[in-house]
This record gives structure tokens, C-alpha cells and sequence, in this order.
């Protein structure tokens, strides 16, 4: 067994960009007795479910209006991207991807593998695509699906989303949003703000256990798969699955996940008990006091606060540390760190500060970096991590 692996330790703290911890009640919904998949229980906690995503992103229900299919399927958040995709671009078809990292870039490889023409818009890491790159790309491909990442994991930047939908409005093409880092712990405005699908999972923001993935769609996203010929996939084609995600008592398609979904249902329940606008107040709160934090020990994000997410930070390691004896001796705190990724991978560690976390588990979790960078040799003066996130988690201390 490796020192980084989080089992050496029975409980190690997750603060690792997701799968992140997971609150009792929602793991003890997962021990209930299972359900069948066509059960009245399973129905109602898969409405439950359903109905808290689309209030999560600002859905209200409009008397005699279609509202948003949510699909919730056994999967993580790449079926998802890959079910928004298949369902929405055609192979040959042309598709915009606007990439600013990692997660950003796998959107254009499954759309390769999918076999459409990717016009790919990318931009340094630690940067925005300015909105005129992507509206040249609309205009020279005719494309009619633009997708974009909301929060990049590899590095925390968050897109101008907003930007992008009325880019893909104004072109008559359609956005697919990612927003498996953010969904849940950053605002998101699906329908106010013309996004057609957004792809999430339940492991990050939304605090529920690994393996659902989650595609909200559109009208006119729903419109242009029916008009597109034929079987786009077999389990990922959405008129596969709209019958069951309408109602799992009377229709079938493949089994549903319903442990999963039940302690999804709890996990909602806990955060409109918090409140969606407090929660996201709550993750803002947390992000900027833990950033606060963690420059006092010489942690620093690459991109300034306006560009940043509030779920997860990429942080660069000081000269002649290595981020992987960095997690190790953070691991001997009982506590799991991600390594950077990619382009990354040599010179940033990840921090998830999302969803369930607390304040003491960002309080421990910065101690511990900084016993790990004293253990290194790094020149960091002793609790001034800690006293600079109390400081600014007052701060920034929620109304
Ligand atoms: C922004 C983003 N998109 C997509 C994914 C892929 O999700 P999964 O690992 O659940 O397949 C991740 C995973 O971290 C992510 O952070």
C-alpha cells in the first residue's frame, strides 16, 4: 500500500477535488434495505432528487411549462459528458469546444471518438477563453453545439459561461455546460441564462457518494435529439431513458442505481435545509478564507480570486518541494490532497473545499500542510496558516 493511499489511514479526511466527504445521514440512507427500481419508493426519492438539481440551478416552475429533463443514471461525470454529447451532435457533425484545462480537452476527445469535427478553443492554464475566440469559432464552423467547462478541476478557473450561452444564442447553437465541479456550491442559472444542458455527478458539490451522473436538458436540447435519425447510442440515448426518468413505476430501461439515488435524496434535503443561496455563500465563504489561509504557508493559486471557482484551488508548491512528498507527509496527517494534473502534475497540488466540507476539516487540512511543509524544510512561520483562515473566514462570514 502506497503513503498516498487514503485507506492506509481508517478515515482519512477528503479534501481531495472529489470525491469529497459525504454526510452520515446520507451514507445511512445508503445502508437502507434496497428498493426495487420500479418501486414507488424509488420513484419518489428519484422525483426527489430531480426536483432539488433543478432548484439547484435556479429552476422555478412556470405554470404549463416544460421543464428540464433531469436524467439520473449509474455513471460518473464523463457519461454524462459523453451522453451530452452523443445525443446532440451527430458523428461528421461540427462541435465547438472551449477548453481551459483538462476536463475542458477530454469534451474534445470524446467528441473524436464520437467521430465529430471538433473546432477546439483552448487557452493557457490559469486563463480565460475570451468570448471573441468563441464566437470566431461559431461563425467559421456553423456549428450548432458549443460545450464549456464552468469550474476546470485541473486548476479552478471558472468560465464566463454567461458569456458563452449568449455567444451560442446569438449563433443559433446550443451550449453543453460541465459543471461537475461546481453544480451545487456555485450559482448557475440554467434556463435564465440559456444553457441548454448541464452535465454534473454526485461527488463533488452536491456531498453525495461517488456514481451517478446527472444531465439536465433542455427543450430544445430534448428537440434536437428527436430530430436527429436513428440510435445514437445504446444506454446512453436519452428517448431511452426519458420514460423511466419520467416515471420508473411504469417504464423500464435499465436498472436504476437506487441505494444511490436514495442517498441522493437525503443529500438534497440536506442542502435546501441549508438553502441553495447559503450554500453558495457558504462554498465563497470557504474558498476565499482557505486561499487566505494557505498563502500565509507559502501556497499560492496561480490565477487571482476573479478568475477562480469557490470549489477547488490549484496551488503551486514552493521551489525544491515535490507535490508528491508533499501529499505524503499530509497523508501521515490522515488527510487526502490531490496531486496536480497533466501540465501541472510536477509543480501544483489540489485542495476541494466543497459540498459537505467544514471549518475545522479546512482548519486541520491546512495544518497539516503546514506540518508537512515545516517537515520539508519549508521557512513557514508556525500557525500562521491557521490564524490567516480563522481571519478570513471572518471575514467573509455569510450575512
Ligand atoms: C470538471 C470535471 N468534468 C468532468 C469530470 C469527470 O468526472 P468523473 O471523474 O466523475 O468521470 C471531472 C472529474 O473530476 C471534473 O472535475
Amino acid at each position: 500500500m502506497s503513503s498516498l493511499d487514503p485507506s492506509s489511514t481508517e478515515s482519512p479526511l477528503l479534501l481531495i477535488p472529489g470525491p469529497t466527504p459525504v454526510p452520515r445521514e446520507v451514507l445511512a440512507a445508503l445502508a437502507r434495505p434496497t428498493v426495487a427500481h420500479n418501486s414507488a419508493a424509488a420513484a419518489s426519492d428519484l422525483k426527489a432528487l430531480q426536483l432539488g438539481v433543478l432548484r439547484s440551478l435556479g429552476h422555478r416552475p412556470e405554470p404549463g411549462e416544460e421543464q428540464p429533463a433531469v436524467l439520473v443514471t449509474a455513471g460518473s461525470g464523463t457519461s454524462a459528458m459523453e451522453s451530452a454529447l452523443v445525443n446532440t451532435v451527430a458523428p461528421g457533425a461540427s462541435v465547438v469546444v472551449v477548453s481551459h484545462g483538462f476536463f475542458g480537452d477530454r469534451f474534445a476527445a470524446i467528441a473524436r471518438a464520437h467521430g465529430a469535427e471538433v473546432e477546439l478553443v483552448s487557452c493557457d492554464w490559469g486563463e480565460q477563453v475570451p468570448v471573441e475566440t468563441v464566437e470566431r469559432a461559431l461563425e467559421q464552423t456553423g456549428a450548432k453545439v458549443l460545450t464549456a467547462t464552468h469550474v476546470d478541476t485541473a486548476n479552478g478557473v471558472a468560465s464566463p459561461f454567461s458569456e458563452y450561452a449568449r455567444a451560442a444564442r446569438a449563433h443559433d447553437a446550443l451550449l453543453i455546460l460541465d459543471a461537475v465541479a461546481s453544480a451545487g456550491g456555485m450559482p448557475l442559472e440554467m434556463e435564465a441564462e440559456g444553457i441548454d444542458v448541464v452535465i454534473t455527478a454526485s461527488q463533488k458539490a452536491l456531498a453525495m457518494p461517488p456514481g451517478l451522473a446527472i444531465v439536465v436538458a433542455s427543450r430544445r436540447a430534448l428537440e434536437l435529439r428527436r430530430q436527429m435519425e436513428g440510435q445514437v447510442s445504446y444506454f446512453l440515448d436519452w428517448l431511452n431513458w426519458l420514460p423511466p426518468m419520467t416515471d420508473p413505476t411504469a417504464h423500464y430501461f435499465a436498472t436504476l442505481p437506487t441505494n444511490l439515488i436514495a442517498a441522493g435524496a437525503v443529500a438534497i434535503e440536506i442542502a435546501e435545509g441549508e438553502g441553495w443561496s447559503e450554500r453558495f455563500a457558504r462554498h465563497r465563504q470557504m474558498a476565499r478564507a482557505t486561499r487566505r489561509g494557505l498563502r500565509a504557508i507559502g501556497l499560492n493559486t496561480v490565477s487571482g480570486d476573479e478568475l477562480l471557482g469557490t470549489t477547488v484551488s490549484a496551488l503551486a508548491v514552493p521551489s525544491g518541494i515535490t507535490p508528491a512528498a508533499l501529499r505524503v507527509e499530509v497523508a501521515k496527517e490522515g488527510i487526502a490532497i490531490a496531486g496536480g494534473l497533466a501540465a501541472w502534475s510536477q509543480t501544483s497540488i489540489r485542495i476541494g473545499h466543497m459540498g459537505a466540507t467544514s471549518l475545522p476539516e479546512l482548519l486541520a487540512g491546512v495544518a497539516a500542510l503546514e506540518q508537512a511543509l515545516l517537515r520539508l524544510g519549508a521557512p513557514v512561520e508556525r500557525g500562521a496558516g491557521v490564524a490567516e483562515l480563522l481571519c478570513g473566514w471572518e471575514a467573509e462570514a455569510v450575512a
